[in-house]
């Protein structure tokens, strides 16, 4: 790849200058500043065994809390599987149930706690009970992130496509059911991997200014950041033909639990599953 760090920072943040890119760049930092989700999958495109493995060999790279690798994840290559969980995921006219329909492999990433809870009960103590609190449940879910986008990364890496599915937490307990996970087990969300369809189509998507993100020292947000922002995203999102207001967006997730569009509710599916949030 060979585009340069210049033209790398306009593409990530919509905007001619964003600070100066350092003299040094790498095929990496070009990579991970290209990325854009990929929703439409060509038909003819599978993703080999030998590409599955690699992209867990990268998951499993990730560091990890502790070494104590709390993921795992589920691999659903089956379409009958695929479209029952592509209906989970979405709501009729949900551009992504159209995604995990099209794309031939579905990877469905897990916050793991029954592992170690086997390991400690068999060595350590048998109730396992530090499993039982919230630490252990963030270390999972931080764990199966890192390991994902890892994954993610890997596969953009070789001209693959990928968009998150945290849809998938609509109806955790189906998905469960459908997976067949053992307790102590969470589907965190689902990582489409396909061959992109018309990827020179799909554009990288414009985030925050870096003053926005970045503190120097201390904390202190400049709200005029995110006006600027507002005004490029909604450059982007009228090219790409979507309704503007990145504020808007946000409000719509936040504004009320209607927002959460059924997760208001994990609480109580987490502990079904076995995470206790102590
Ligand atoms: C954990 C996670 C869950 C996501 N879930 C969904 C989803 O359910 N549906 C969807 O269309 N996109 C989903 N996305 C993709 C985001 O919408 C996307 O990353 C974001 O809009 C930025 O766009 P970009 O990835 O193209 O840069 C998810 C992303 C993450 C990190």
């Amino acid at each position: 790849m060979s585009v340069s760090a210049k033209a790398s920072y306009r593409l990530r943040y919509g905007a001619p200058v964003v600070g100066e890119p350092p003299a040094e760049w790498t095929e990496v930092l070009a990579q991970q500043l290209a990325h854009r989700s990929v929703r439409r999958y060509r038909a003819d495109g599978e993703v080999s065994d030998e590409t599955l493995s690699a992209l867990i060999a990268a998951a499993q790279s990730a560091p990890t809390s502790g070494n104590l690798q709390l993921w795992s994840v589920v691999a659903v290559r089956e379409d009958a599987r695929r479209h029952r969980l592509a209906a989970l995921a979405g709501e009729q006219a949900n551009p992504i149930q159209s995604s995990v329909a099209q794309a031939p492999l579905f990877l469905v990433w897990l916050a793991d706690l029954a592992r170690a809870r086997q390991v400690t009960s068999k060595t350590g103590s048998a109730t396992a009970e530090g499993a039982d609190f919230v630490e252990a449940a963030l270390l999972s879910f931080i764990d199966v992130a890192l390991a994902a986008q890892n994954a993610s990364l890997a596969a953009e890496s070789l001209g693959l496509g990928t968009v998150f599915v945290g849809a998938i937490r609509n109806k955790p307990l189906e998905v469960a059911a459908e997976l067949g996970l053992p307790p102590n087990v969470f589907p965190v969300f689902g990582l489409t991997v396909g061959h992109p369809d018309r990827l020179e189509e799909t554009a990288v998507k414009p985030r925050l200014p870096q003053e926005a993100v970045l503190h120097r020292e201390q904390y202190s947000l400049d709200p005029a950041h995110l006006e600027t922002y507002e005004d490029v995203l909604n450059g982007f999102y009228a090219e790409a033909g979507l309704p503007e207001g990145w504020a808007q967006r946000v409000a719509h997730r936040f504004g009320s639990v209607a927002g959460l569009k059924g997760r208001e509710h994990l609480r109580a599916a987490l502990f079904d599953r076995g995470f206790q949030l102590r």
